[in-house]
């Protein structure tokens, strides 16, 4: 879903308006003087010669053996992408490049647990139906092969598939639409359906005798939901800003929502983002704490749970309703922007939200290369205007074998600080680190603790100078050389441009990449620079440092995936005029490769929707995309879009599987 508009009317588009008020500098006085192809290359200073020269020794090693894929099969070192790049187009079907299949999978609501109820077009399923199918508006999702936990985790033609639910579109929900009265929900079926209908699918699925991907009855199948019941965890869990009526110890709590990008640890558990979850809630508090303001929670919800009567809904409703915190729902917006671990080999287990892992609009996690010995370490962005880029560092080392479920509790989290000399700073957000405590004394804030600092992300890292950015959405680390690359997707509220963000407004996006200066990931420098800039060929720059072109110009890049052979992924999520009238066509999946510079675009999506989300097996010849909100905005009696079931059908959300005619692998 792309965040740039600011409707937050019942059934919005479920954006977020900017909260970031903060003083933190654009530094934009750093970047005068310097050229677009100055910054490209990473600014002026020594890490940019180092950054382009070669990837150090301890990155070296982090990578794939030379000729191997993860499945142990040899692969062809490429010198140029093997396929015929892509025209932009505006029709209303998945496009491959010749040679290849896209073939729809696992649409919403198609059933694979409970009593496997059929998805009705015309009449519509219950909410408990919902329940059972899978949800709406596929996104971030991953491929666990089924001996991810007990082998190798290379088998190719079984596994778990594990995809996010980022929001719902009710007007295509409800067979007729939500009901309101008077501004209001009524209908408490209805807005179960709607609960049921976020969240995470567990499928089971296996490649049968003809190469066609299959979901297996399979008591794996799961549905996460946004009324799942949940473990919080890490410095967090307990804290007085946590406890609920449902929670009274603030340890507790129901439902995911809004799960964007995604994330998978190397101990084979899913990991789920939550991004745009403050629109969730409604305060009628005249004065908000910070702890809500600061992540925008308003007075009137995105889609009107908080109406209903009953538990169920008044979770939603945080206004202060009784003398104690553990009588109302004041701190139930607290339970959520965290990062929720699900193991998806064990469907009775707890999910847990991880919040050493920072509070605020998680788009997705991304681990730098795991190494025995070594303490894990992952980046996640937070999508907003404004926001920034996140870094966490576990206190303890992985260990392969034995449990490692502590890693995502006990560690450090920092802030991205992007200086234009290219290098860069990671500002730790701890309590008891000295720079973190002169800072919150020079801005006159005080945390009561870790967990207080947590709960208050957003502004911890104000108070320690982190940099601005264009909003940051997904992430992903090279597996050839441990560079660091994250889109920025767009920024139509900066004003100021700076080394980092170098276009004021910021309507077409772009790609930052970095490297860490430290042998393990774990340090507190790195030194960065542009991969790309977005737009028309007019006003962008691809990864060989030439303007787009007819092969490969796009907008607003999300999605961001390498294969194991490195070569970057992009998925695009373009709205309103920038997809219905400009150059870019529909919503797209392009291929970079940062070795050679080249780039082409690999996929168009339908009509109004964005891909996101993107996995494959370890043999590399079956591909999993996202495409979500086929016809964004449709309702039953106009329908923009009627992928993937044709003419007369809702349009659906759905996994398209990606293979090659010739069952090889895909590039
Ligand atoms: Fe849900 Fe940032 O995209
Ligand atoms: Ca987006
Ligand atoms: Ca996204």
């Amino acid at each position: 879903m792309n965040h740039e508009d600011d409707n937050v009317l019942l059934f919005g588009s479920g954006d977020e308006l900017p909260s970031n008020h903060s003083n933190n500098p654009h530094i934009d006085t750093l970047i005068n003087g310097l050229s677009r192809r100055q910054v490209l290359a990473g600014g002026t200073g020594l890490g940019v010669l180092a950054f382009l020269g070669s990837a150090l020794p301890a990155l070296a090693q982090a990578a794939q053996p030379a000729g191997e894929d993860l499945a142990g099969l040899p692969f062809k070192r490429r010198t140029r992408l093997p396929f015929d790049a892509l025209a932009v187009t505006r029709t209303d079907t998945v496009s491959v490049p010749a040679g290849y299949r896209a073939t729809p999978f696992i649409p919403w609501g198609t059933p694979i647990t409970g009593s496997y109820p059929a998805f009705l077009e015309n009449a519509g399923n219950s909410a408990q139906d919902q329940a059972e199918q899978v949800g709406m508006n596929h996104d971030g999702m991953h491929f666990f092969p089924i001996d991810a936990q007990s082998g190798k985790g290379r088998i190719s033609d079984h596994g778990l598939l594990v995809l996010n639910h980022e929001y719902i579109d009710a007007g295509l929900l409800h067979p007729n639409g939500p009901t309101v009265v008077a501004g209001k929900r009524v209908s408490a079926e209805e807005v179960r359906k709607e609960i049921n209908a976020h969240g995470v699918s567990v499928v089971e699925i296996r490649r049968n005798l003809q190469g066609g991907w299959e979901v297996m009855p399979s008591a794996r199948n799961r549905r996460v939901t946004a009324a799942t019941p949940m473990q919080i965890r890490g410095p967090a869990r307990g804290h007085a800003l946590l406890r609920t009526r449902y929670s009274p110890d603030g340890n507790a709590t129901r439902g995911t929502q809004n799960n964007c990008a995604n994330g998978f640890t190397p101990w084979g558990t899913y990991l789920t983002c939550e991004e745009n979850w403050a629109g969730y809630f409604a305060s009628a508090d005249a004065a908000l704490p910070r702890e809500l303001s600061r992540y925008g929670v308003r007075n009137s919800s995105r889609y009107g749970w908080d109406h209903l009567v009953g538990d169920d809904f008044e979770r939603f409703d945080a206004t202060r309703k009784a003398p104690a915190a553990n009588e109302d729902y004041r701190n139930e917006p607290n339970h959520f922007g965290w990062i929720v671990e699900i193991d998806p080999f064990a469907p009775e287990s707890v999910p847990v939200k991880r919040t050493a892992l920072g509070r605020f609009a998680h788009e997705g996690l991304v681990f730098a290369p795991v190494k025995p010995g070594r303490p894990v370490v992952c980046y996640s962005g937070d999508d907003s205007q404004n926001e920034y880029i996140y870094k966490y560092v576990s206190r303890d080392k992985y260990r392969p074998g034995r449990s490692n479920d502590r890693l995502l509790d006990e560690g450090t989290l920092y802030v991205a600080r992007f200086d234009a000399s290219g290098k860069g700073q990671w500002l730790a957000l701890d309590i008891h680190d000295d720079s973190f405590q002169r800072a919150c004394t020079a801005a006159g804030v005080r945390f009561a603790d870790q967990g207080d600092v947590l709960i208050n992300t957003r502004l911890a890292a104000d108070i320690v100078g982190a940099t601005k950015m264009d909003r940051p959405e997904w992430g992903a680390v090279n597996p050839e050389n441990g560079e660091v690359y994250f889109s920025l997707t767009n920024n139509s509220s900066r004003t100021t441009a700076d080394a980092a963000n170098p276009r004021s407004a910021n309507p077409f996006g772009h790609i930052i990449r970095w490297r860490e200066l430290s042998k393990d990931y774990a340090g507190r420098s790195f030194a960065w620079s542009l991969f790309l800039l977005a737009g028309p060929e007019t006003d962008s720059m691809g990864p060989n440092g030439q303007p787009l072109n007819a092969d490969n110009r796009l907008a607003s890049p999300d999605g961001l995936w390498f294969d194991e052979e490195g070569r970057l992924w992009i998925q695009t999520d373009m709205s309103g005029s920038q997809l219905h009238t400009g150059p870019f066509g529909n919503n797209q999946m392009l291929v970079a490769d940062p070795k050679t510079g080249e780039m082409k675009r690999f996929l168009v999506g339908p009509l109004g929707a964005e891909v996101t989300g993107i996995t494959a097996t370890p043999d590399f010849r079956t591909l999993f995309v996202n495409i979500q909100h086929p016809g964004e905005g449709s309702t039953a009696d106009n329908l923009l879009s009627t992928w993937p079931d044709g003419p007369g059908t809702r349009p659906r959300s759905a996994t398209v599987i990606i293979s090659r005619a010739d069952g090889r692998r895909l590039l």
